[in-house]
């Protein structure tokens, strides 16, 4: 028999399969909050692949369509047999076993998109789930999202072990194929591996891949030492009074990062403020007070707020943001001698490394160490 050359996978395909690859390594190498913009930029393309690989096992040519790989289960339980024996019949597309794979790995992805989106909806309240749930689900929305990437990424392991042994035992080099999309045969050309919709399909796919660069454009162009804007929280009260009061020493801390009791602490201790007196009338108190009340952690709920306020016993009136325990234990990390360093002058200073500071957000995407003048080393 003559042995000849077919393309087993279409262009849309192998688009498709190694962008997953490309965007859930991003996704996953960025996944730290400084990168939150890149990782979720790197998400939406993830997403918006697994919907056109939906559609393209619709509509795809016939290796790429589920109809042609999705067999039934006793078979798969068969082939399983014989892979095991050494002796697993070749398959040009997937085979039984590798078919429900594909599917297991689409349906943990799709999870993890979804819980990505709901996570970025109520920790950052921000892409098209933002606001429809509270912020008491962000744990466990955060928490799903990573569990289900760690299972993605078994199976990704268990897929490789599996490519690899296929590879072995056919003495083809699959991986190959996966790219240039052609496998030997020794049969003629299926007629039905013909692809009369690539063209439409790689455009949509285009169009897609475009969009969530397009929505995305404020991740990418990002740089410097702006806020991030893209994830900037809702506008927070502010007030002239308040600014000028308790911005003349220090930043003037938005209510929102203490509770009312913590304020109304403050302002009766005035006189005795961190061994400095305010010197402030009864009446300012009671306008400043009227101000940080409505303001206070308890009432709002930016991301820094939520947390903070959670970790403070109800027992327990700080007067400092940075005896939360919440703060304490963001910044534990941080070394002693970075503190005292002269351009950040001390814990309280926020604005140093906050970008946002002023605004009270405190987002993951303004947060920089500043570069020591002196000799441009990162200390962290
Ligand atoms: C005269 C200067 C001065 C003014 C005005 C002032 N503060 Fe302070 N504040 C200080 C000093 C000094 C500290 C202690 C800084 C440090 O940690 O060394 C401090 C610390 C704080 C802290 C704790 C920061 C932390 O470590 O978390 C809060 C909260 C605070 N001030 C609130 C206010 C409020 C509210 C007002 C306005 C009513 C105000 N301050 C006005 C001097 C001032
Ligand atoms: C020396 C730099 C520095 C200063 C000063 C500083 N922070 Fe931070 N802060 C950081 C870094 C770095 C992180 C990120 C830690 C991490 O994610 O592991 C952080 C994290 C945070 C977070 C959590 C953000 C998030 O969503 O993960 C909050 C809230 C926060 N800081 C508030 C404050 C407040 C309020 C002050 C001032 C009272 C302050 N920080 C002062 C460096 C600083």
């Amino acid at each position: 028999m003559v042995s000849s050359k077919l393309r087993v996978w279409d262009l849309p395909t192998k688009v498709f399969h190694w962008g997953l690859v490309l965007s859930f390594v991003a996704a996953w190498l960025l996944r730290g909050d400084r990168y939150l913009h890149l990782h979720v930029l790197a998400g939406y393309l993830f997403f918006f692949l697994l919907l056109f690989r939906l559609y393209w096992g619709l509509a795809g040519s016939f290796h790429a369509r589920f109809s042609s790989f999705i067999r039934p289960l006793p078979e798969v339980w068969e082939y399983l047999k014989k892979a095991t024996g050494r002796k697993a019949p070749r398959h040009l597309g997937h085979n039984p076993a590798g078919g429900w794979a594909v599917l297991l790995l689409m349906s943990l992805g799709l999870m993890i998109s979804i819980t990505g989106l709901l996570t970025l909806g109520v920790e950052e309240g921000h892409g098209p789930l933002a606001g429809i749930l509270g912020r008491e689900w962000a744990a466990l929305f955060h928490a799903s999202h990573q569990a289900l990437a760690w299972a993605m990424l078994s199976m990704v392991g268990l897929h490789l072990v599996a490519v690899f042994r296929e590879s072995v035992l056919h003495r083809e080099n699959l991986p190959l194929a996966m790219l240039t999309g052609y496998k030997r045969t020794d049969t003629k050309a299926r007629a039905e591996n013909v692809q009369p919709h690539a063209a439409v399909a790689l455009a949509l796919l285009g169009v897609m891949l475009g969009f969530s660069l397009w929505w995305g454009r404020g991740y990418l162009l990002h740089s410097g030492n702006e806020p991030y804007l893209p994830f900037s929280g809702p506008m927070l009260s502010r007030n002239a009074l308040w600014e000028e009061e308790c911005g003349a020493c220090h930043l003037a801390y938005h209510p929102s990062l203490l509770p009312r009791r913590s304020w109304n602490r403050l302002l009766t201790q005035q006189e005795n403020h961190f061994s400095e007196d305010l010197y402030l009338d009864a009446g300012t108190i009671s306008r400043l007070r009227a101000y940080a009340v409505t303001g206070e952690a308890g009432n709002t709920v930016t991301e820094a707020s939520w947390k903070i306020h959670n970790s403070i016993p109800a027992a327990k009136t700080p007067v400092r943001i940075t005896e939360t325990g919440y703060w304490k234990n963001k910044h534990k990390d941080i070394p002693e001698k970075l503190w005292t360093r002269s351009d950040i002058g001390g814990r309280h200073n926020c604005t140093a490394c906050h970008l946002d500071a002023r605004q009270g957000w405190f987002e993951d995407g303004a947060m920089r160490i500043p570069f020591n003048e002196k000799n441009m080393t990162r200390i962290m």
